[in-house]
């Protein structure tokens, strides 16, 4: 059981809150999770001890107000891609200065921040990435005011429900022919959801990781090309990769941004100029063995 036990989730509706969700439950802990959209997440009352919160416009009154009575804040909220409503700033950036303000206001003590690896407020390659470094370090700032804060930088991240083996699979359906594929080379070490969350779980009552920052990273590095031919073969299809020259990627990327759900961007073209692959091993200091995509992907991956 924990100690600090009543949990406000911004960003726990996407695909790593539903698992940390699960996880917090089976801890005894009490989840509110901040969504705009109440009715979209209904299915969150099924997860013993979570409620939703409705947030409208995210003001820092309101955040306060939800924040009173809880223990710690965990932040989730990101984006691959900004939309008309979203932007990165607005998400990575603005949202965690709220966020801390009314953490500190409501006298929240603990704080989670999710960041990624290669997050960089001057160094970053990609908008995404110089965003989630200053989001990053404004949390860690937020020590400065009595939040402890601990920070989590994984590389991609896999598991039921994933936006990774699951997107590839779909596009290996619709795309019988020839696979174009931008930045092949580019390398991830895949670690599993689960793993992420119990890290975080780890971390809340922990005193000795306050002011840490995590990389988490699976056991086992892949190229992209690795990881398409992986998802091919777990799917039972036969697939030839066309690997992309540069300016070629760059001009599929430019395409790509202009259709409906941004398959591909000039942005994403840009995070993938730098490998995300892990420099210390966050899991071990936490005691955490990794998992391997051999013993989760065949679950949820099936040939068709
Ligand atoms: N998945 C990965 O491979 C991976 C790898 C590295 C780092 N991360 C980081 O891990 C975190 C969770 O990722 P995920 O895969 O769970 O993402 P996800 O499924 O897209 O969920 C993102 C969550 O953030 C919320 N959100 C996004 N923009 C928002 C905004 N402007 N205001 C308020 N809420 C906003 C979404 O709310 P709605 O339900 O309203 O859309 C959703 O709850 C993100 O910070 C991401 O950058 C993920």
């Amino acid at each position: 059981m924990m100690r600090k036990d009543r949990i406000f989730v911004l960003g726990g509706t996407g695909f790593v809150g539903q698992h940390l969700l699960n996880r917090l439950a089976r801890a005894g802990a009490r989840s509110l999770v901040a969504t705009r959209r109440p009715h979209r997440h209904r299915h969150l009352w099924l997860v013993p001890g979570c409620e939703l919160y409705e947030v409208g416009d995210w003001e820092i009154a309101q955040l306060v107000e939800g924040m009173a009575g809880c223990d710690v804040l965990i932040n989730l909220v990101g984006i691959l891609n900004e939309t008309a409503g979203r932007s990165f700033e607005q998400s990575h950036v603005t949202l965690v200065e709220k966020a801390t303000q009314a953490a500190i206001q409501s006298g929240v003590s603990r704080y989670l921040h999710m960041s990624a690896l290669n997050a960089d407020k001057d160094a970053g390659p990609s908008d995404y990435l110089r965003t989630k470094g200053r989001g990053e370090a404004l949390a860690h700032a937020a020590a400065d005011a009595g939040l402890a804060v601990t920070s989590f930088r994984p590389s991609v991240i896999f598991g039921p429900g994933d936006g990774l083996f699951n997107r590839f699979a779909g596009l290996l359906r619709m795309l019988p022919g020839p696979f174009p594929l931008a930045c092949p080379d580019s390398r991830f070490a895949p670690v599993y959801v689960r793993d992420v969350v119990e890290a975080m779980v780890r971390c809340i009552d922990a005193p000795h990781t306050q002011g840490q920052t995590y990389e988490l990273c699976g056991p086992r590095v892949f190229s992209l090309r690795e990881l398409l031919l992986y998802t091919a073969e777990r799917i039972g299809r036969r697939v030839r990769v066309v690997d992309l020259e540069d300016r070629h990627a760059q001009l599929q990327a430019r395409i790509f941004q202009r259709l409906p759900g941004k398959p591909f961007t000039m942005d994403n073209y840009l995070s993938l100029q730098v490998d995300s692959i892990c420099a210390s091993n966050g899991l071990e200091a936490l005691g955490i063995q990794a998992t391997d995509v051999d013993a989760v992907v065949p679950d949820y991956l099936h040939p068709v």
